[in-house]
């Protein structure tokens, strides 16, 4: 493997041709010397994934931009290196499988799990600042920068070591897991459906009909074991993929991980990584630097794109227009998807381009109380991705995946869902330092309604 970073892939492109254009939401470290030492000894660390995993991650999302398989992605906002822990990582890991156990079984399709883990530490902030107790401080951008405590501000490349090893610790900890039985079917302790009560469940009419689904799943898993189809040796049942992803923000970082492998770059940091919605720029460092890469790749997409932008995106980012190179992550907020999103499917339409397009219906939620508490509305998240189904469906398109902020971890900030908290319980186990999360009632919640959703595609006259 070649790792130097110096030679050019498609066209004048090299890993570091964006440092000739504007980089927003950069951060500025005092010490250049030190980042400097910093960013060679990362790039001389070994890969965190390989390109074969990242291939076939690549063929997967080709299947999802074929209408073949079903994309979720999710995890935290601001992962924190003190989530690279054991209990945090098997609780994210747990609730994304059932999750997708139940997209599985609902969507009668293949599920790819991406993971917003191992790496998804940096954060774009709106303001670079903050005033506390008129003190002015640089805002917390992520534990790959800086410290949440007022003390440990001041950018500290030392930081950008610590993300790649927590990184490597958290990757490798799901690796072991994975290969080591945790996603088996029958696994008792993981997945443990037979012993769901749906106590967390008010409406006793929404407990019925989760009851149901659970019952009929797990009836499939009895029937696939009477035919042997659980067989272990057989490891696509026994066994499944995780991905890796981050917002790739931080494009020293980014640079320093970015190997040539049989003539091609690819990020070997994590299998996938987006840009996010305030650095897509078309003529910015963020655009240019994910250009080159032979990683699968994402953009946030919200209500300030221009539908007559995406063409000439996804011509810099998709320019062979292979199936699944790029998915346009939406996030408008439940009333403004109706007014964006046919304008965007249209204008992908004109293209050659095929996108996985995959709904984000967190970010355009997100809201504070009148006590000035960051939250979202479970009604308002299940709203823009029923409406988001719905639109594609309208719109001869079809909506080939989820992105969620959530973890496995009984957290309260989310409002609403089928436990039903309210504003008053948000204070309970409040934890998070960026935006608010799905806990695990909460995100089962999506999953089984995307489920109902497919029911109801399949016979619909069962919901007429
Ligand atoms: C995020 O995914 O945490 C995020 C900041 O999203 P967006 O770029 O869509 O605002
Ligand atoms: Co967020």
């Amino acid at each position: 493997m070649d790792s130097t970073n110096t030679q050019a892939a498609p066209g004048d492109w090299s890993p570091t041709s964006w440092k000739s254009k504007k980089v927003l939401q950069d951060v500025a470290y005092e010490n250049q010397e030190e980042l400097t030492s910093v960013l060679g000894k990362l790039n001389k660390l070994p890969p965190l994934v390989s390109h074969y995993e990242i291939k076939n991650l690549r063929k997967q999302l080709a299947e999802v931009a074929e209408n073949k398989r079903f994309l979720l992605q999710g995890g935290d906002c601001a992962e924190l290196f003190d989530y690279c822990s054991h209990e945090p990582i098997e609780s994210k890991l747990k609730v994304l499988l059932q999750m997708s156990l139940i997209l599985v079984w609902g969507g009668r399709t293949s599920v790819t799990r991406i993971a917003r883990m191992a790496g998804q530490y940096a954060k774009p902030r709106s303001k670079p600042t903050e005033i506390v107790d008129g003190k002015e401080y640089t805002a917390f951008r992520g534990d790959n920068v800086n410290g949440i405590a007022l003390a440990e501000r001041d950018p500290d490349p030392q930081r950008l070591l610590g993300a790649y090893f927590h990184s490597a610790a958290t990757i490798n900890y799901v690796r072991a897991l994975i290969s080591g039985g945790f996603a088996d079917l029958h696994h008792p302790e993981t997945w443990n459906l037979k012993e769901w009560k749906f106590a967390h469940v008010e409406n006793p009419a929404v407990r019925a009909e989760y009851q149901t689904i659970v019952n009929r799943l797990n009836d499939s898993l009895d029937f696939m074991r009477t035919i042997g189809a659980d067989d272990p040796s057989k490891d696509a049942i026994r066994t499944v993929d995780m991905f890796t992803s981050h917002e790739g923000l931080l494009l020293d970082y980014e640079t320093s991980l970015t190997r040539k492998v049989d003539g091609k770059y690819y990020n070997l940091g994590t299998h996938y990584l987006w840009i996010g919605d305030r650095t897509r720029q078309l003529d910015g460092g963020h655009v240019e630097y994910f250009r080159g890469l032979e990683n699968p790749v994402g953009v946030k997409v919200g209500p300030s794109m221009k539908p007559e932008e995406l063409g000439p995106l996804l011509d810099i980012l998709d320019p062979n227009c292979e199936p699944g190179k790029v998915t346009l992550i939406t996030r408008y907020g439940h009333d403004k998807v109706s007014v964006y999103l046919p304008a965007h499917i249209a204008a992908v339409k004109a293209t050659n381009h095929k996108v996985v397009w995959c709904c984000d219906p967190m970010h355009g939620n997100t809201e504070s109380t009148a006590s000035g508490v960051k939250t979202r509305r479970f009604d308002h998240i299940a709203t823009e991705l029923g409406r988001a189904f719905r639109i594609h469906k309208e719109c001869q398109s079809k909506l080939g995946g989820v992105h969620f902020e959530l973890t496995g971890d009984p957290v309260t900030e989310t409002i609403g869902g089928s436990m039903n908290l309210q504003e008053s319980d948000l204070g309970r186990n409040y934890q998070t330092f960026c935006d608010p999360r799905l806990n695990y009632e909460q995100s089962l919640d999506i999953a089984f309604m995307i489920a109902k959703y497919y029911e109801g595609e399949r016979s619909p006259m069962k919901h007429l």
